[in-house]
C-alpha cells in the first residue's frame, strides 16, 4: 500500500495558501489535479487548505482530481469513503482536524466532512499514457511519483502536465526533484528552492 498520510508535507501546503490559492481564488471554476494521491490523504489535506483559505461559496467551485494507477484497484473505494485510521491523521493541526474531522464508527477512525468530500473525486490513471485527465487546471500536484519513471518519461509527463495547465497555472512536484533543463523555459519558479512552478507559456 502506497505510503502517505494527511498533512504529510506541510511547507507544500503552505505554498499553495501563500501562492496558489491567492492567484486563482477570483477564477469562475479551479480545477486541481492531485497525480498520484494515492489512498486520499493529499488530495484532501489540499482540498481543507482551499477551504480554509476561501469561503463557503467560492470553495463549491474548487474540484479536485485525484488520480493513481492504483494497482490494487483499492484507492476509489478508500477516498470515497473519506474514513482514516488514527496514524494518517494525527499529524494535522489541532484546530483543522476539530473542524474536518468526526469519530466514524469504526474504533480509532475518522471521517472528513462531507463538504470537503464532495470537492474530490478519484478516477484511476497511468500517467505514462500521457493522456490528461481534462484540461483548464489551476494547480497540478505530483508529489513522490515522478521519482519512479526514467528521466524521458518524467518529460514527456511534466509537458503533458503543462500542455494541460490553464494559462497562469501552477505546477508543485517534491522538494528533491528537480525541472529538467529542457522544460525550464516553459515554466517559472514561483519561490527559490522549493519546487513550485508556474506556467509561463
Ligand atoms: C509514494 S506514493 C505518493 C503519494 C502522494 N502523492 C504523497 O506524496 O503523499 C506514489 C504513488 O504513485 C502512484 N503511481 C506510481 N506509478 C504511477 C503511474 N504510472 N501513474 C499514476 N500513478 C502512479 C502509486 O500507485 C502511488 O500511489
Amino acid at each position: 500500500m502506497a505510503f502517505t498520510y494527511f498533512f504529510r508535507d506541510m511547507q507544500t501546503l503552505e505554498m499553495i495558501r501563500d501562492h496558489v490559492v491567492p492567484a486563482l481564488r477570483t477564477r469562475r471554476y479551479i480545477h486541481v489535479w492531485d497525480a498520484g494521491c494515492a489512498m486520499g490523504p493529499e488530495p484532501y489535506s489540499i482540498a481543507i487548505i482551499f477551504r480554509e483559505n476561501m469561503g463557503g461559496m467560492i470553495f463549491r467551485n474548487v474540484r479536485i482530481h485525484a488520480t493513481d494507477i492504483d494497482e490494487s484497484n483499492l484507492f476509489g473505494k478508500i477516498i470515497e469513503e473519506g474514513m482514516y485510521p488514527r496514524e494518517q491523521v494525527e499529524r494535522i493541526p489541532k484546530d483543522i482536524f476539530a473542524r474536518y474531522f468526526a469519530p466514524a464508527e469504526k474504533p480509532d477512525h475518522f471521517r472528513i466532512a462531507e463538504e470537503i468530500r464532495r470537492c474530490v473525486s478519484f478516477q484511476r490513471h497511468n500517467l505514462l499514457t500521457l493522456d490528461p485527465v481534462r484540461n483548464g487546471f489551476g494547480l497540478i500536484v505530483c508529489k513522490n511519483v515522478l521519482l519512479h519513471f526514467k528521466e524521458e518519461e518524467r518529460i514527456d509527463v511534466i509537458r503533458m502536465f503543462h500542455d494541460t495547465l490553464a494559462e497562469g497555472g501552477f505546477f508543485v512536484t517534491e522538494q528533491t526533484q528537480k525541472m529538467p533543463a529542457e522544460l525550464e523555459s516553459i515554466f517559472e519558479p514561483v519561490v527559490s528552492n522549493v519546487q513550485l512552478f508556474r506556467k509561463v507559456e
